[in-house]
């Protein structure tokens, strides 16, 4: 008992919530450490050998922008990992920069995963959680890490929904007695949004754009219904018929048009499960509604237009780019509800 309190007064445990967008690090008892990107930026050197240059913000600055040998990666695409070797180093990076250098013991490890990863990526996962220090690595669904971080009672026996739209992919959840009763992911998160307003100014505009402005154009004016006000915003690319440089005005109006096909790919999957959700849970889900988390939730006018579509309430947690990071945090807090809810693999 006495030994278990001082370990636990000595040990830095930390809990990853490794996005496809987004890696957010809580150490115990301290709180969130590290909120960044999910891209790591190497110089391919000779034999194809790769330096590690920059993790997390400096190497997202870098997408889309490198020379020739220096090569910015998102290595978790579409919520399975793109690039092993990468997504191993950044995990190290990670753990190394969270976890003090004084302390002794090392580190448990709670890593948030995305749900559809196979065998083969989460033993990958954990070995380069071993790799980088870790004594232990645990392994938790994203769903799950969701509702708690939402505050949804899910060790009840209750049905709790929650819609998770990250970067890569959306996740739904029903959730009751600490365990997914129903649950869906698709690949379809803010990702394809983007794409889908590259995809879309090409077409009308003839005008190329890159990612990041395809994002920003997201977060600044997206809209998932029409919004009190329309607004408007100043987008810059590569014309395709001249080759050169211009800008072009794009509306709120537009950037909705242009998601449409995303925002129906979810609220379709959203229905899927509700179709199948046994009737006990969907009486609570009738009262409770659903959570949205991650930061797709935070698309104007999202959880309206949800609501609309299944005839439920809908609503958007606190911080939902932080829910899953809250939820995964809490896990290293309360070991019983770790317990009952890790993954047994
Ligand atoms: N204000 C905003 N409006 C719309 N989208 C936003 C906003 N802020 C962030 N996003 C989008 O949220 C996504 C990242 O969300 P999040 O950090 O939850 O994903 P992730 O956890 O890394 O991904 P995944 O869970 O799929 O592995 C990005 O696509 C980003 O563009
Ligand atoms: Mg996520």
């Amino acid at each position: 008992m006495l030994l278990s309190k001082i370990l636990g007064l000595f040990s830095n445990d930390l809990s990853i919530d490794l996005g496809t967008a987004n890696t957010i690090v809580l150490v115990k008892g301290k709180g969130i450490v590290i909120n960044e990107p999910s891209v790591v930026a190497v110089q391919i050197g000779k034999g194809g050998r790769k330096k590690l240059l920059a993790v997390g913000k400096e190497a997202k600055e870098m997408l889309g922008k490198t020379p020739g040998d220096i090569e910015a990666i998102r290595p978790l695409k579409e919520g399975v990992i793109a690039d092993f070797e990468i997504t191993e180093k950044m995990i190290k990076y990670f753990i190394q920069k969270s976890h003090s250098r004084n302390n002794f013991i090392r580190p448990r490890v709670i890593i948030c995963i995305p749900y559809g990863l196979t065998q083969v990526e989460r033993k990958a996962v954990k070995e380069s959680a071993m790799n980088a220090g870790a004594r232990d690595v645990i392994l938790v669904e994203e769903p799950k890490a969701a509702a708690i971080g939402a505050g949804l009672p899910i060790q009840d026996p209750k049905g709790n929904m929650v819609v998770d739209i990250g970067g890569g992919t959306t996740e739904i959840g029903v959730i009751s007695l600490g365990g997914l009763v129903r649950s869906k992911s698709i690949r379809v998160g803010g990702d394809k949004f983007d794409q889908a307003i590259v995809d879309y100014v090409k077409k009308k505009f003839n005008l190329l754009i890159g990612d990041r402005t395809a994002e920003e154009v997201k977060i600044e004016i997206g809209t998932a219904v029409v919004p009190e006000k329309e607004m408007k915003m100043l987008i810059k690319g590569r014309d395709q018929v001249t080759g050169l440089l211009k800008s072009i005005e794009i509306s709120s109006k537009e950037t909705r048009e242009a998601i449409t096909e995303p925002l129906k790919d979810i609220a379709a999957a959203v229905r899927e499960i509700l179709e199948v959700v046994p009737p006990d849970l969907a009486s609570d889900i009738v009262e409770n509604g659903i959570v949205l988390t991650g930061g797709g939730a935070l698309i104007r006018g999202l959880d309206s237009y949800l609501s609309k579509i299944v005839k439920l309430p809908v609503f958007v947690s606190e911080e939902p780019l932080l829910a899953v990071a809250k939820g995964t945090g809490r896990m290293l807090e309360e070991i019983e509800l770790l317990q009952s809810i890790s993954l047994h693999d």
